[in-house]
C-alpha cells in the first residue's frame, strides 16, 4: 500500500525568462513502513518536493496522491483535513510558533483536528517524552537551543501517529548524536507503519532509508537502495 504517489509531477515558478523548472516529471512512490531520502545539490527541488508531497503547493502539472486520495481533487478545506490527519511535516526552518510552548506547539495540530484539549496534551506529551524533551514541555521557543526546537518540531510532526512524515534537513541544527537519534525516531516511525520521506545532505543520515532519491536541476537523476552504497552516486549529484 502506497501512502504516497506522485505522478508526472512538476512544479513552475515565474514566467517568461524568468521561468524555472523547480521540479520536472517526478515518479515517486512510498510505501507504508518505507523510509525514503532525498537528496541532491541546493535549488535541485528537495524542499519544492517535500512541500508539493505534503500538499502544502500544488503542482503546475501532473498527481499528488495521499493514501488513495487525489489531492487535486480537494477543495481547500478537504485538503487542509488531509494534511491535519494524515501528513507531519518538519520544516527546513522549523516554523515553531513563537507565542506557544513547546507542548502548545506539538498540541496544535491534534487540536485543529478536534482531538479536545485534554486528549492533545497526553499524546503532545507522549511525542515530546518520544524526542526525549519532555522537560520542556512549557518553554517558549525563545528559550531552547536550535537543537532543543528541532526536537519539538520533530515531535509535532510524529504527534497522532500521523502516517506520513516529511521532513526536510531534519538534523541541520543537531550535533551529530543528536542527529542520530533522530535518525532512529523517524526509522522507528517507518518500522512502526509510517512512510517517511526526509531530505538530507549527509550519506551517514542517508544511510539509515531504504532508498535514495537524488535530484538535478528539479529531475529524478537516479534512486538506489541505500545499502548498495550513496556515496559513489553522491560524488556524480555534487
Ligand atoms: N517561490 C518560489 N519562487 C521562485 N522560485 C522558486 C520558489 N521556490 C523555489 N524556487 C526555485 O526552485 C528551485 C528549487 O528550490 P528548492 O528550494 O526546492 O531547492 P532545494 O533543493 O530545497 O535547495 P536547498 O538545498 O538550498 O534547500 C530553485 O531554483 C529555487 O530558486
Ligand atoms: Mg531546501
Amino acid at each position: 500500500m502506497n501512502v504516497l504517489e506522485l505522478h508526472a509531477v512538476s512544479r513552475d515558478h515565474g514566467a517568461g525568462a524568468g521561468l524555472v523548472h523547480a521540479l520536472a516529471g517526478i515518479g515517486l512512490s512510498v510505501a507504508a513502513g518505507e523510509f525514503v531520502a532525498v537528496m541532491g545539490p541546493s535549488g535541485s527541488g528537495k524542499s519544492t518536493l517535500l512541500t508539493l508531497a505534503g500538499g502544502l503547493d500544488a503542482p503546475t502539472s501532473g498527481r499528488v496522491v495521499i493514501e488513495g486520495t487525489d489531492l487535486g481533487t480537494l477543495g481547500r478545506s478537504g485538503l487542509s483535513a488531509l494534511r491535519r490527519r494524515h501528513v507531519g511535516y518538519v520544516f527546513q526552518d522549523l516554523n515553531l510558533i513563537p507565542g506557544l510552548t513547546a507542548i502548545e506547539n506539538v498540541m496544535l495540530p491534534r487540536e485543529l483536528d478536534g482531538a479536545g484539549t485534554r486528549r492533545a496534551r497526553r499524546e503532545a506529551a507522549l511525542a515530546l517524552r518520544e524526542v526525549g524533551v519532555d522537560e520542556l514541555a512549557d518553554q517558549f521557543p525563545d528559550e531552547m537551543s536550535g537543537g532543543q526546537q528541532q526536537r519539538v518540531a520533530i515531535a509535532r510532526a510524529l504527534v497522532g501517529d500521523r502516517r506520513l512524515v516529511l521532513a526536510d534537513e531534519p538534523t541541520g541544527a543537531l550535533d551529530s548524536n543528536t542527529g542520530e537519534d533522530v535518525m532512529r525516531l523517524l526509522r522507528a516511525r517507518c518500522d512502526a507503519g509510517a512512510a517517511c520521506l526526509m531530505v538530507t545532505h549527509e550519506s551517514r543520515h542517508a544511510a539509515w532509508s531504504d532508498r535514495v532519491v537524488f535530484l538535478r536541476d528539479g529531475r529524478m537523476v537516479d534512486t538506489t537502495g541505500s545499502r548498495s552504497g550513496p556515496e559513489t552516486l553522491l560524488q556524480d549529484v555534487r
